[in-house]
């Protein structure tokens, strides 16, 4: 299989690099730059290697670096901001430090022939977010663009399959980023662009079926999108020896847990276990209301949970999981922060009885593993479920969690959906829920005073979860799910919208 190595060194934009690639059917492959050595990338067959952005100045001292005789493998690369920065330091050239110089936002550069700059006009707008840049490029190397502020807004050493922007081509801003990025990774890098998500699907049931063979495999099923596309992949390789575990931990979307144990057993004839682990979930859950505890004690609750099931199955070595890409860049690599810990992920504990964890969705990005779903043949409704967290409900009540909370929120979130859904709103909205917030407030019914719960309404609208806009709904759906909330719902007494994007706010409350 074709592939494209992105470097992490720490930057916001390896993800939408990674994307951008696959978006062109070439599998794209982050992993930190730490990590890997030149021996281990042409070992691995990449056939190009993007150094990204960073938030680092190359002359600090503990500013990622990588190892120079990469500039002299005959590797394609392609350096980008930082990453131009340091192939250029890398060989030999010089960088002015900041203040000089610095350029941020839109800004028109100028290009030489090139074939990076094939099929870009002359001039054109790029996205510059940079204050060190590069003064004079290295021995060997062309200036192939420069802009009013940079000499060397590009630069390559073609002979050695060496180039580099100061700009971001990877950004909607930069009008010709697409194009400069193919031109990188066809003509540069000689892919062809073969990659299919039903080949990942195709290749992917071969590997586990191979690397499986005949001992069992445990699968933590939510019943969400990513959990159900892992285990109908892993069902397709290794039929009955793959036993799921739906943990009903009574966190679930009202009716949920039916809707889940039909669809896996009549649909797809598997093996599948429901554990009805309502009341021990809520005992461990008591009184607590700090968001990473309440997620730390589910994700390790689960796990006991599974241990417990996966007992009574014998030897089960493997333990599934539908953790996707954006679970594990949002729960911290070792450079970029913990936004929140992801329970298949951050939430692990340490003892884990089985021999290996298995996550065959975890390069993959939300609408990759939808895809894969497609080409797997399961139902589009299932596919195009909204997701829903690991933790659940937990998540989406602010405060403690009890039974009867856990009831209010049910209802609340049930009209939401469907009010939504009725109104054929639900075709623009990636995901929408209601949320249980700890605000009481005063109201009026009748003539009598009420002090009740408000409950938060969010509807978001995006690609990959990894930034997300509110959407617009119409007032009038707004206003027949309140008053059927604050009529139905007992207890409530106030509805709210959330209006906040991804960032600042998070998809979830918690
Ligand atoms: P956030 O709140 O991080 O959510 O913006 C992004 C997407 O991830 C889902 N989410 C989770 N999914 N385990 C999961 O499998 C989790 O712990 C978890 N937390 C959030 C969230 O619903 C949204 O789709």
């Amino acid at each position: 299989m074709e592939k494209i190595l992105v470097l992490d060194f720490g930057g916001q934009y390896n993800q939408l690099i990674a994307r951008r690639v696959r978006e062109q059917h070439v599998y794209a492959e982050i992993r930190p730059y730490h990590k890997i050595t030149t021996a281990d990338i042409l070992k691995e067959g990449y056939k190009g290697v993007i150094f990204p952005g960073g938030p680092n100045s190359v002359y600090d001292e503990t500013s990622p670096r990588f190892d120079p005789e990469i500039l002299q493998a005959g590797i394609p690369i392609l350096g980008i901001c930082y990453g131009c920065q340091l192939m250029a330091w890398m060989a030999g050239g010089e960088i002015c430090e900041a203040n000089e110089i610095s350029e941020y936002g839109k800004t028109e550069f100028t290009h030489t022939q090139s074939v990076l700059f094939r099929g870009v006009p002359e001039k054109s707008v790029c996205w510059m977010s940079h204050t060190d840049y590069v003064k004079r490029v290295p021995e060997g190397f062309n200036v192939t663009a420069v802009t009013g502020h940079c000499p060397a807004a590009a630069m390559e050493n073609a002979a050695r399959k060496l180039y580099a922007v100061q700009f971001h081509p990877e950004v909607t801003h930069t009008r010709f980023g697409r194009e400069i990025l193919r031109n990188f990774i066809f003509d540069i890098c000689g892919c062809t662009g073969d990659w299919r998500m039903d080949d990942f699907a195709a290749s992917t049931i071969a590997f586990y079926k191979e690397k499986i063979g005949d001992k069992k495999v445990v699968c933590a099923l939510s019943g969400g999108v990513d959990s159900s596309v892992a285990a109908v992949l892993l069902h397709m390789a290794v039929g009955k020896n793959l036993t799921c575990i739906f943990v009903d931990h009574g966190l679930l979307r009202k009716d949920e847990g039916d809707f889940v144990e039909e669809t896996f057993t009549k649909t797809f004839n598997m093996n599948l276990i429901r554990v009805n682990a309502q009341k021990r979930f809520l005992d461990k859950l008591r009184g607590v209301t700090e968001p990473e505890e309440k997620r730390r004690i589910i994700g390790e609750e689960f796990i006991r949970v599974f241990e417990e099931e996966g007992k009574k199955l014998g030897k089960v070595p493997y333990l599934a999981q539908g953790t996707i890409y954006p679970d594990i860049i949002e729960s911290g690599s070792d450079k970029a922060a913990t936004i929140k810990s992801h329970h298949n992920v951050g939430g692990l504990p340490d003892a884990i009885d089985f021999d290996e964890i298995i996550e065959p969705l975890r390069n993959l990005f939300k609408d990759e593993v939808r895809a894969v779903g497609e080409a797997l043949g399961i139902p589009h409704a299932l596919v195009w479920r909204q997701p829903f967290p690991g933790p659940g409900l937990a998540v989406r009540l602010i405060g403690e969690i009890t039974e009867e909370r856990v009831h209010t929120l049910q209802n609340a979130d049930a009209i939401f959906r469907e009010e939504l859904e009725k109104a054929g709103c639900s075709k623009n909205a990636s995901q929408y829920f209601a949320v249980l917030t700890d605000t009481k407030s005063v109201g009026v019914i009748g003539d009598a005073r009420t002090y009740g719960h408000t409950v938060a309404l969010r509807c978001v609208t995006t690609d990959d979860f990894m930034t997300a806009e509110w959407t617009r709904l119409p007032y009038d759906v707004l206003e027949k799910a309140s008053s059927r909330i604050t009529n139905e719902v007992h207890g409530v007494n106030r509805v709210v919208y959330d209006i906040t994007s991804k960032p600042p706010a998070t998809v979830e409350w918690e």
